[in-house]
C-alpha cells in the first residue's frame, strides 16, 4: 500500500515534468537522394529542431517537432517532395509511459550501495556512492578518483581497475565512458556491467589480469540529473552563457581539440553548440587530462552513445586514420559479437567511419581518442525494443541488463584485439 502510494507520487510528479513536451511529435522522414537528405537537415538545423537521426538514401531519419513547428515542417517537406510520416502524434505520453514502468521497476528492485542492479536506470547520486563503495570493499582493484569538477560543481569520479595498481608497463590501458550525452539513459547499464564483470563477478579473469580499466560511467553529471529532474531530453552540459542569450549548454561531444568548430554549432541555442573554444567545458578537460595520462599504453577507447546499433569510428571530416582497416576490422568483429546474442527484433549493427555512415561531425571525444589510441570507437546502443512503443532515447527497463550484457560481449572483443595489438607493437619496438 504504502509502495504503491509512493508510485502514484512519483507518477503524479512526473506528469507536470514532461509539459515541455506536449504536443511534440516525432516524424519519420526518408530521403531518396543525398541532396535531398542535406537540404532536410539544413532545415532542420535552421528551425533548431531536434534531430534523432539524419535520414540518408535507404535510411530513414526521426526528427523531434515541437507543436507550433510542425505545420511549417510538413509544408516544407511537402514542397520538397519529401516523404515522411508521424511515428508518434505526442511524445508527452511516452515519457510518462517511460516514467511509470522504470517506477515500477524501481519498487521491486533489490539495488543496494554496493550492488546496483541491472533492473532499472540509477541516478548520478546512486552511481557516485556505489563507485565510492567498490573502493572500499575492493582495495586492491579498485581506486575512485575524482577527475574535477562540472560546472555545477559535482565531482566528477572515475574507476580506475587494475591487479598492479597501474604500475605494470606491459599491460594496455583501456578507457571507456557513458553518458556524455546524457539522454542517452541505456548507454549507463553498458559502463555498469563492465565494471561488474571486471570487479564483482569476475568470469574471464584474463581481462581484469592483462589490461589496466579506466571506467567513467557519468561523463556529464549536470546534464544527467537535468534530465532527471527538468526536461529527458537535455543532451549537453549545463555551462550558462551570461553575455546576452538565454541558451545554456555546451555539446560535449562537439568540444573535443580534433578539427574542433568545423562541423558543429557557433549558436550556444543549437544542440551541437560547440562552446567558446576546444576544452573549454571542465567535463571534457576530465577526459582530456586521463587520456593525455595514459597516452603510451592506451590501447582501445570506447565513447559508449545511444541510439542507432552501429559501431562508429574516425575521423567525423570523413579522413581514416592510417590503420583504418585493422579499425574497421576489429569493428565488425565487436558487432558481430553483439548480434550473436542480440533480441532477434533488434537489427545488427552497423560498422563504420562516422562522416560516411552518419554526418560530419567535428570535436568528437572518439576523434580525439583516436589520435593517441590504436583502436577509438563511438558505440551506438540499440534503440529498438520489442515493441516500438519506446521511442528513441527511451529505456525499457526490460532492456536494460540485456544492453549491458549485449554490449559487453562486444568489448571484451574490443579489449582482447587491443591487447593483441598491444603486445605486438611492444614486440616490434623491442626488436
Ligand atoms: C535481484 O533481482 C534479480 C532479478 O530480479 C535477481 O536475478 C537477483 O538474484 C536478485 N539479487 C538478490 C541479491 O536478491
Ligand atoms: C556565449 O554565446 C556567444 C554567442 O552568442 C558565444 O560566442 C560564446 O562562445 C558563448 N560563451 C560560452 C561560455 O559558451
Ligand atoms: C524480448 O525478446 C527477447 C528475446 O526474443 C526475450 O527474451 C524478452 O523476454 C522479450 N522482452 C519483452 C519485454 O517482451
Ligand atoms: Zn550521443
Amino acid at each position: 500500500m504504502k509502495y504503491l502510494l509512493i508510485v502514484s507520487l512519483c507518477i503524479l510528479g512526473a506528469l507536470a515534468k514532461h509539459e515541455l513536451y506536449d504536443g511534440h511529435a516525432v516524424y519519420e522522414v526518408e530521403v531518396n537522394s543525398i541532396d535531398q537528405g542535406k537540404l532536410v537537415h539544413d532545415f532542420e538545423n535552421e528551425m533548431f529542431l531536434d534531430v534523432w537521426s539524419d535520414a540518408i538514401p535507404g535510411r530513414p531519419g526521426q526528427v523531434l517537432v515541437p507543436k507550433v513547428q510542425r505545420e511549417e515542417f510538413e509544408n516544407f517537406l511537402s514542397k520538397e517532395g519529401v516523404q515522411y510520416k508521424v511515428q508518434v502524434e505526442n511524445i508527452k505520453e511516452q515519457l510518462e509511459l517511460e516514467d511509470k514502468l522504470l517506477a515500477e521497476a524501481a519498487v521491486k528492485s533489490n539495488s543496494s550501495s554496493s550492488r546496483l542492479g541491472f533492473d532499472k536506470i540509477h541516478t548520478y547520486a546512486e552511481v557516485d556512492a556505489y563507485l565510492t563503495q567498490l573502493a572500499r570493499q575492493y582495495p586492491n582493484v579498485v581506486t575512485v578518483v575524482e577527475g574535477g569538477r562540472s560546472i555545477e560543481g559535482r565531482p566528477i569520479r572515475y574507476l580506475r581497475i587494475s591487479t598492479t595498481n597501474f604500475q605494470d608497463a606491459r599491460k594496455p590501458v583501456i578507457i571507456m565512458q557513458s553518458l556524455i550525452h546524457c539522454r542517452e539513459w541505456v548507454t549507463l547499464p553498458a559502463t555498469l556491467y563492465a565494471i561488474q564483470k571486471l570487479v564483482v563477478d569476475v568470469t574471464e579473469s584474463d581481462l581484469i589480469q592483462n589490461i589496466d580499466w579506466i571506467i567513467l560511467p557519468v561523463a556529464n553529471p549536470d546534464g544527467y540529473v537535468f534530465t532527471h529532474s527538468n526536461d529527458r531530453y537535455w543532451r549537453k552540459n549545463r555551462r550558462q552563457n551570461f553575455s546576452g542569450n538565454i541558451c545554456p549548454g555546451v555539446d560535449l561531444n562537439r568540444n573535443f581539440a580534433m578539427n574542433w568548430g568545423t562541423a558543429s554549432s557557433t549558436n550556444p541555442c543549437s544542440d551541437t553548440f560547440h562552446g567558446s573554444a576546444a576544452f573549454s567545458e571542465p567535463e571534457t578537460a576530465v577526459i582530456r587530462d586521463i587520456i593525455q595520462a595514459h597516452s603510451n599504453r592506451l590501447a582501445l577507447y570506447l565513447d559508449i552513445h545511444s541510439f542507432g546499433s552501429m559501431i562508429l569510428y574516425g575521423f567525423g571530416d570523413g579522413t581514416l586514420p592510417s590503420n583504418a582497416l585493422q579499425i574497421n576490422l576489429v569493428g565488425v568483429q565487436m558487432a558481430q559479437a553483439i548480434d550473436r546474442v542480440k533480441w532477434p527484433t533488434n537489427r545488427n549493427y552497423i560498422v563504420g567511419n562516422i562522416f560516411h555512415v552518419l554526418y560530419a561531425a567535428s570535436g568528437g571525444a572518439s576523434d580525439y581518442g583516436q589520435l593517441f589510441a590504436p583502436l577509438s570507437y563511438t558505440y551506438e546502443l540499440p534503440a529498438w525494443r520489442n515493441n516500438s512503443w519506446l521511442q528513441g532515447f527511451l529505456v525499457d527497463p526490460e532492456f536494460i541488463e540485456q544492453a549491458g550484457f549485449e554490449t559487453w560481449e562486444g568489448i571484451k572483443v574490443g579489449a582482447r584485439a587491443a591487447l593483441a595489438n598491444f603486445r605486438q607493437r611492444n614486440s616490434v619496438e623491442r626488436k
